[in-house]
C-alpha cells in the first residue's frame, strides 16, 4: 500500500487517488501558496539569473541560519495570551548570542523606545495596516507594527523598509498572527534564499514556519529548542513565562496542529 502524502501548505493529507504531481489538498491551499511565492522576492532568487546576479554583487550565498521572534508585545502578554511579560532583555541577548547571519523581532509601535535601546545596530521596518482607529480609542491608535531588523544578507534588488497589509483574516484566532504578505516581505528584509534555515521562535498558529517552508522548498525549518537559541528558556527551571517558552519551542510536534487554520492565512 503507498505511503500517505501529506498537502504541501497545510498538514491534511492528500487524496490516495491523488495524481503523483499533486502537491496541495485543495485549491484554497494552492493558492494561498501561489500569493505567498508571488510577493516574495525569495521566489525570484530562485530562478537562475538572480542567482547569478547575486553572486555577483559579493553577497554571500552559503546558506545560513536566520531568526524570526514574534513574541507576545510588551504590556500585551496577560491580555492577549494570558502569559507572563516577556523578557525582551534576555530574548535578544539570546538572539545575539546565538549569532545568527540576520534576525527580526516584531514589536509594537508603542514599545520601540523601550526595545530600541536593547538591540544592536539594526533597522525599524514598519508594517502599515491600512485600518482605521477604533473609534472607542483615545488619541494615537497603534496602526503600525515596527519589525527590527539586526543583520542579514543585503542582496539586490533592494527591498522597501516598509509593508502595506491588512492583518490576517483567516489562519484562525490567534491575536498577533501574521498575514502571508508580512512572511514573504519579512524573509525578503532578512534576505533570506533557498537553502537558508528558518528558526521561528515564537511559531504561534505556524504560519511564518509554513510559509519559509513552501518558498525554499530544500530548506530545513526547525523550531529550535537549544538553549542557545531559546536564550531565555531552560526546561528544567525558571518563570512559568520561561517554562512556557521552553514549551512552546521544545516540541514542535506537542503543539496543537495549526494545520487546517494555515490555508486560510493571508
Ligand atoms: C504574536 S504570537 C506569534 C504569532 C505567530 N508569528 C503567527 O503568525 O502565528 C506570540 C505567540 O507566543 C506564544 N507565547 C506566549 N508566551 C510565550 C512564552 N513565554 N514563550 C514562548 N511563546 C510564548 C503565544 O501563545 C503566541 O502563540
Ligand atoms: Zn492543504
Amino acid at each position: 500500500m503507498p505511503a500517505s502524502r501529506t498537502c504541501a501548505w497545510c498538514p491534511r493529507e492528500l487524496r490516495p487517488d491523488a495524481r503523483s504531481d499533486t502537491r496541495f489538498c485543495s485549491r484554497r491551499c494552492r493558492q494561498a501558496a501561489f500569493r505567498l511565492r508571488r510577493r516574495s522576492g525569495v521566489a525570484v532568487a530562485r530562478r537562475g539569473r538572480a542567482q547569478r546576479r547575486v553572486a555577483r554583487t559579493g553577497v554571500d550565498d552559503t546558506p545560513a541560519r536566520f531568526a524570526y521572534a514574534d513574541p507576545p508585545y510588551v504590556g500585551r502578554a496577560q491580555r492577549w495570551y494570558r502569559d507572563e511579560e516577556i523578557d525582551h532583555e534576555a530574548l535578544i541577548a539570546s538572539l545575539e548570542a546565538s549569532r545568527y547571519a540576520g534576525w527580526a523581532l516584531s514589536a509594537a509601535a508603542d514599545s520601540l523606545a523601550e526595545i530600541t535601546p536593547l538591540c544592536p545596530p539594526h533597522r525599524v521596518c514598519a508594517w502599515v495596516k491600512p485600518i482605521g482607529a477604533s473609534t472607542r480609542s483615545f488619541g494615537l491608535h497603534n496602526c503600525w507594527e515596527a519589525l527590527i531588523v539586526v543583520g542579514g544578507r543585503q542582496r539586490r534588488p533592494g527591498v522597501r523598509d516598509w509593508l502595506l497589509a491588512q492583518p490576517a483574516r483567516g489562519g484562525g484566532e490567534l491575536p498577533g498572527r501574521k498575514p502571508l504578505a508580512f512572511c514573504a516581505w519579512l524573509f525578503d528584509c532578512l534576505g533570506m534564499q533557498p537553502g537558508d534555515q528558518l528558526v521561528d521562535l515564537f511559531p504561534g498558529t505556524g504560519v511564518v514556519t509554513r510559509a519559509w517552508a513552501e518558498l525554499s522548498l530544500a530548506t530545513t525549518v526547525v523550531t529550535d529548542a537549544s538553549p542557545a537559541a531559546t536564550g531565555p528558556s531552560d526546561p528544567s527551571s525558571g518563570s512559568g513565562s520561561r517554562r512556557r517558552m521552553a514549551q512552546v519551542l521544545g516540541d514542535a510536534s506537542s503543539r496543537p496542529n495549526p494545520g487546517t487554520a494555515l490555508a486560510e492565512a493571508l
